[in-house]
């Protein structure tokens, strides 16, 4: 019953076009559904832009990156790992960074929506509270889907869908989470993100010598530039556009980016992370902290 359901509303989606936009806690069955309407999207002759808002579990792109990706054919969508675009928000979990997440998603549907037919935003499992309900809020005002899908498991949707409800105009349609889920341990959640950022930092890296001023948001001239090593950056282009991310290194008195996307490096969006390039596991790090010493 439950597959019938989201078998129609896929071909439903499909055929309508426009934008959707996928909700639900983790583990609901998201991405999944994402693919389906797409495939049916793929069968329909629609051209599809598939943002990635996931930026814990990424399928398009790095983690801590939203990520574009054009669909075109069945073939595009065995192969989803590389973006088109990219924008970094800096964490793996949304929760901490509202504003970056909404805008870089936002960013990426409006270009998605002034070229392709179907656009199809996959989010990450952020929907409760004050933080996950604001995360919501704001991506539906700047993402303008035309229908927002809500997997839930028994009510638990309810309080952002009557929320959305109440103040857009967009459609909110709710679909039971399909009963074979199964859900992923913390454990694979964090082996998944490191094998994510073993592959955005591959070979061949470089290191290039950085000014210090070229940082967004910028960095105070008495920092000890020691406090930046292993900080995770979106190198970015001079056009908004993030180009892939980079690792600081501190070294005998000169600072560097360590990534293997340098070429059109204009600037380098700080992010809120340390990564360990031996063996790809980050950490949290309050930037407040690294840059004045506050800790809060
Ligand atoms: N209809 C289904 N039948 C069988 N297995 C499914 C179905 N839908 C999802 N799954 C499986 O359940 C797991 C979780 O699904 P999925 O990744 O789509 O959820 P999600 O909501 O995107 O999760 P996350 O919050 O981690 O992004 C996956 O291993 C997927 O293959
Ligand atoms: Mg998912």
């Amino acid at each position: 019953m439950t597959e019938i359901q989201h078998a129609q509303l896929a071909a439903d989606t499909a055929a309508a076009g426009g934008v959707v936009m996928l909700v639900g806690a983790p583990d609901t069955g998201k991405t999944t559904l994402s693919h389906q309407i797409m495939t049916e999207g793929v069968k329909a002759g629609k051209s599809i832009a598939y943002v990635d808002a996931d930026v814990g579990q990424s399928t398009v792109g790095p983690p801590t990156c939203v990520g574009l990706r054009w669909i075109n054919s069945a073939d595009d969508l065995d192969n989803l790992s590389k973006a088109v675009e990219l924008r970094v928000v800096g964490s793996t979990s949304p929760e901490r960074l509202v504003l970056q997440q909404v805008l870089a998603t936002a960013t990426l549907v409006d270009v998605g929506r002034r070229s392709a037919d179907l656009v199809v935003i996959d989010t990450t499992g952020a929907v409760s509270g004050v933080v996950g309900q604001t995360l919501k809020y704001h991506k539906m005002e700047l993402c303008r889907p035309e229908l927002v899908v809500a997997l839930q498991r028994g009510a638990e949707m309810e309080p952002v869908i009557g929320m959305l409800r109440r103040f857009f105009a967009g459609r909110v349609e709710t679909l039971p989470v399909d009963p074979e889920v199964a859900p992923v341990s913390p454990h694979e959640r964090s082996e998944l993100r490191q094998a994510g950022f073993a592959v955005a930092f591959e070979d061949p890296l470089e290191r290039w010598r950085v000014r210090p001023t070229v940082f967004a948001p910028t960095i105070s001239a008495g920092l000890d530039f020691a406090r930046l090593n292993g900080v995770l950056v979106g190198v970015q282009d001079g056009e908004g556009r993030c180009l892939g991310l980079g690792a600081l290194e501190y070294d005998e008195g000169v600072l560097r980016v360590v990534t293997n996307c340098g070429e059109g490096m204009q600037g380098l969006r700080l992010g809120s992370l340390r990564v360990d390039l031996k063996n790809h596991k980050v950490q949290r790090v309050n930037l407040r902290e690294v840059m004045f010493g506050l800790d809060r």
